[in-house]
């Protein structure tokens, strides 16, 4: 099935849960899998969608067995994997990371990120953050994009996490124009203390 086929069957399915109009342009996926060629170590895409990015983690000389992608839309998945059958594909909620076993013992070098988490509740952005973060080496990083003008991530929750962000780009040449950010490590996650109110209580 072609990539704008398959988009359209998820997108009706669940406008939300895709979080898009269209998938990402060329010029957003070479910004988001920048250097990625030259990392050491596997390569976790969460919400793939119909491969944009993975097909940019490839161009970028990433092999296929080194990445692994976990999306939600079985239509994207079972196209994804049949056009890049080494890839390592999962079917599930990227909320639940740090249960899945990605490529077997070792780190991951970086995360790129396609999901709609603006649209998702601080809580599951946080545990999809804790999760990748349990999976990537120390100081990796991980990529996400958004059309918003400033980071998507609540401040309470990368503070939680230990996270610093930093903007690396943007692109006009997108529908819609669109920004890539890097969030890393700076700090150990907090402990957390008796008044510390519960993760569900942060607002966007
Ligand atoms: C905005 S689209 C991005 C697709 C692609 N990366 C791109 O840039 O064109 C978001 C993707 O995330 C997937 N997705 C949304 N929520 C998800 C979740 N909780 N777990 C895994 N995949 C999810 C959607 O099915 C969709 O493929």
């Amino acid at each position: 099935m072609g990539d704008l086929a398959t988009f359209g069957i998820e997108w009706m399915r669940s406008p939300l849960g895709v979080g898009a109009i269209a998938p990402s342009g060329p010029l957003l996926a070479a910004l988001i899998t920048q250097d990625a060629g030259s990392l050491l170590g596997p390569i976790i895409e969460l919400g793939p969608g119909t491969g944009v990015f993975t097909r940019a983690l490839l161009n970028n000389g990433v092999p296929e067995e080194q990445i692994a992608v976990v999306e939600r839309g079985e239509a994207f998945l079972a196209d994804l994997a049949r056009h890049h059958p080494r890839l390592h594909a999962y079917h599930g909620d990227a909320a639940n990371l740090a249960h899945m076993n990605l490529f077997g013992p070792g780190w991951a070098a970086m995360v790129v990120c396609g999901l709609p988490l603006l649209s998702m509740p601080p809580s599951k952005v946080y545990r999809i953050l804790a999760g990748a973060f349990f999976h990537l080496s120390a100081d990796a990083p991980f990529r996400l994009f958004t059309y918003a003008p400033g980071c998507p991530i609540p401040s309470a929750v990368l503070d939680r996490l230990g996270l610093g962000a930093r903007k690396i780009g943007r692109t006009t040449f997108n529908l819609p124009p669109a920004c890539v950010w890097e969030l890393r490590r700076v700090t150990e996650p907090r402990t957390e203390k008796a008044d510390t109110p519960p993760i569900e209580e942060i607002t966007p």
